[in-house]
């Protein structure tokens, strides 16, 4: 097993020009397979509202909820460096409120909280990190702040943007971020922002100039149900219509009784194999022996 991911060893990454690999995790399954193949960061995002519950936006998943993704992929994780995702409206209130609901998932087991936003939310990342808690800013897409971007936008477009995303960044990094999450912005945006901070800077659909790529599980695995699809995501396997085909085989084989078979039957103890004879239906081998086909359990009476 590898050792623990900290904060340490993220810049120990950045400054030999190692770059961290970050994804989604929502679950106990997706969080074991993605350590089994090494990631360094997983962040158990609000993007949960769309991947897992089935929501238009992020906008509406509360902190409990939350906080069930976050005890799921913790509960798998002994290696990889945990972000837990703060939902709308769970830091935004009061500087009590964000160090109260970014220590549950710290108790949760989580290793860093993240909530979006540059100057306006500096107040409470400095009041997160005073409490002792590392908290990962973001900037660019905010989807929390979706109907001010006028939807799903490409950010940091023109100079002046890319001028306030940068103060931003050195907004958080003053306030105490230990790092930056730059979401879908030209490259060259993205690597200046990245240049006026010391703090590592991630980056989704933010170009190769950052210091490490998340991406949201679902879509390199092919399994979101929904019909967003930006132009950053590179899709590595088409679960969604995998998941389908076994589902459909399972249907046909029930409705068919091909399933269950005898392999997946249970058989009586002897006495019991004649009480409970019933015409046409074949006696399986008896308990304790491998079980095979109808043929072999013929062979056996
Ligand atoms: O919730 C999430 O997964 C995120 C990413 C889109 C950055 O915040």
């Amino acid at each position: 097993m590898p050792k623990k991911v900290t904060t340490t060893t993220l810049n120990a990454y950045k400054a030999r020009g190692q770059k961290a690999v970050f994804v989604t995790a929502y679950d106990y399954p997706t969080a074991t397979f993605a350590q089994r193949a090494g990631v360094d960061m997983i962040l158990v995002g609000d993007s949960a509202g769309m991947t897992m519950m089935g929501l238009p936006n992020t906008l509406g998943v509360s902190m409990d909820e939350m906080i069930v993704f976050v005890r799921s992929v913790c509960r798998a994780t002994q290696h990889a460096f945990i972000v837990g995702d703060l939902p709308f409206l769970s830091y935004q209130p009061s500087d009590e409120t964000a160090v109260l609901n970014a220590g549950r998932f710290i108790a949760a087991g989580c290793d860093a909280v993240k909530c979006e936003g540059g100057r306006r939310v500096a107040q409470r990342v400095r009041a997160m990190a005073d409490a002792g808690i590392c908290v990962m800013g973001h900037l660019g897409l905010t989807p929390q702040n979706l109907a001010q971007l006028g939807g799903y936008r490409v950010q940091g477009k023109s100079e002046a943007a890319v001028e306030r995303l940068t103060d931003d960044a050195v907004a958080l990094q003053d306030a105490g971020a230990f790092s930056i999450l730059l979401e879908a912005m030209p490259s060259e945006s993205a690597a200046r922002i990245r240049e006026s901070v010391e703090i590592p800077v991630y980056g989704i659909g933010a170009g190769p100039c950052v210091d490490g790529q998340l991406v949201i599980s679902h879509d390199i695995l092919g399994n979101f149900v929904g019909d967003i699809a930006p132009r950053f995501v590179k899709q590595y396997a088409q679960l969604g219509t995998e998941i389908e085909r076994v589902f459909r085989e399972y249907a046909h084989d029930v409705r068919s009784s091909a399933f269950p078979g005898p392999e997946h039957c249970y058989a009586l103890d002897t006495p019991a194999r004649t009480e409970f004879a019933r015409p046409g239906v074949p006696a399986l081998p008896l308990s304790g022996q491998a079980l095979g086909s109808y043929a072999e359990a013929a062979a056996l009476k």
